[in-house]
């Protein structure tokens, strides 16, 4: 008998078919059972009547939430169901008796489902946001695939820092020190120069002591570089990149982002052309929003928020203060105090989800800024070969991950759009 997916019912109406799964549900009335079963891609509701079949009927007396079985039975259109399709058990096997499972149709506390995350995974919540983030990384690959960009994986283990020195976390590397990767970045601009054009997509790492909604320690990035660029190419990229991503999730997640509740008008509206502002506009803006905010530093999760509010598509902030921003950026032409990078900053409150920039490609000015910012030379010999060989202007973008999935989500907290997230507090399970 043919074993299916239950995503797929609809095309097996009429047919006796297996299904794989495990146990949400199990209600009683009388001579028949609902067995709520999922199997990774859906929910079925499975009919037992004890008219059916004697040997499902008591097989199911055993069964706890969570407990994995294996059912038989012909697939109905039912309209009520979830999902639409409902099974006519004709058999049923438990494959394993789940014990007493910790976390119930009741409220829990975060810190108990984060404890509970191997488990959490599976509440259907969980399950949309993650169906959600590899619906997302999927289509951040094609896009940028369907542009001709080659994937060049960035390493782990680095000798330096590409994003500040107070976030880096380090780690013994035999005799030697090595430090987490914070960016794929300066990787990209070498493989930039030798392919063109590449992204690399992976996992990042910032030692962030402070606790907010929208920090992790390990998260994902995409890292697009292009040589022969400058920031209006990261502008053009990132904003088709961004409304590709959302397009794709509206398109095929459809039932994930209903399962979240999410105000899909909301991602409707994330149409080109993106806004833009540059840092002293927004600088101006906060001023009159009553923010007490110096010129010359980065902006705040709190002030991106009150400048996301006001938002209806996701919007870039650029030019930022040279002090607020990384080394390696290129100075803005005619201003000496600026640099060409941006921020985009998504709508709903949410707050940046992309970092980008022009890269310096002269010299003599980068040896300038690895010294300015107390950076030891020896460790960027290698990154200072790229504009001894042939230096180009270029330029590229970072985008979190799972940032852009909590803000596609609609959910509050980035922890819960990634499915093992890494705290200040928190390195397990
Ligand atoms: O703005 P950031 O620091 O930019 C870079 O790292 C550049 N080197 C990228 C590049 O040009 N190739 O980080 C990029 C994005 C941010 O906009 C944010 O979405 C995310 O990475 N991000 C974090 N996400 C979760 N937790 C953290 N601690 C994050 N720090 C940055
Ligand atoms: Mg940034």
């Amino acid at each position: 008998m043919a074993w299916i997916y239950i995503e797929d019912a609809g095309r097996h109406v009429g047919e006796k078919v297996t299904l794989k799964g495990w146990v949400q549900r199990l209600r009683s009335s009388g001579k028949i059972k609902f067995l709520i079963a999922r199997d990774g891609t859906g929910v079925m509701q499975c009919v037992i009547a004890k008219q059916d079949s004697e040997q499902a009927f008591q097989e199911a007396d055993a069964l706890t939430q969570e407990s994995s079985v294996i059912v038989e039975g012909v697939v109905r259109k039912e309209e009520r169901a979830p999902g639409g399709f409902e099974l006519t058990v004709s058999r049923l096997q438990a494959v394993s008796i789940a014990e007493n499972y910790p976390i119930t149709p009741k409220e829990h506390g975060v810190d108990f489902l984060l404890r509970n995350r191997h488990l959490w995974l599976r509440s259907s919540r969980q399950h949309a946001v993650l169906r959600i983030r590899a619906e997302v990384m999927k289509a951040c690959r094609d896009y940028l695939d369907g542009l001709g960009f080659i994937e060049v994986s960035a390493p782990i283990f680095t000798p330096s820092a590409s994003e500040g020195t107070t976030t880096l976390f380090e780690t013994k590397y035999f005799d030697e020190t090595a430090y987490l990767s914070q960016s794929g970045q300066l990787y990209n601009e070498a493989a930039a120069m030798a392919f063109g054009r590449v992204y690399c997509f992976g996992p990042t790492f910032r030692a962030e002591k402070s606790k907010t909604r929208r920090h992790l320690t390990e998260f994902w990035m995409l890292e697009p570089e292009m040589a022969y660029a400058d920031l209006e190419t990261v502008f053009e990229v990132s904003e088709g990149l961004v409304t590709a991503v959302v397009e794709r999730v509206l398109e095929r997640r459809v039932r994930e982002l209903e399962v979240l509740g999410r105000d899909v008008s909301l991602l409707e509206r994330v149409t080109p052309p993106f806004g833009r502002m540059s840092y002293d506009e927004a600088v101006e803006r906060l001023r009159a929003g009553g923010f007490d905010i110096e010129w010359g530093r980065d902006l705040g999760a709190e002030e991106e928020t009150f400048l996301s509010e006001s938002f209806e598509k996701p919007t870039f902030i650029h030019d930022y203060p040279a002090e607020a921003k990384s080394f390696y950026m290129e100075p803005t032409p005619g201003g000496d105090k600026t640099v060409r990078c941006t921020d985009l900053i998504a709508p709903e409150g949410v707050g940046e989800i992309i970092g980008g920039s022009e890269r310096i490609s002269d010299l003599a000015l980068l040896e300038k800024r690895i010294d300015d910012h107390g950076l030891p030379r020896g460790a960027f010999e290698w990154y200072l070969d790229l504009r001894r060989y042939g230096s180009v202007p270029h330029a590229g973008f970072g985008l979190g991950l799972e940032r852009t999935v909590a803000w596609i989500c609609g959910i509050k907290h980035i922890r819960e759009a990634i499915p093992f997230p890494r705290t200040i507090y928190r390195v397990y399970p």
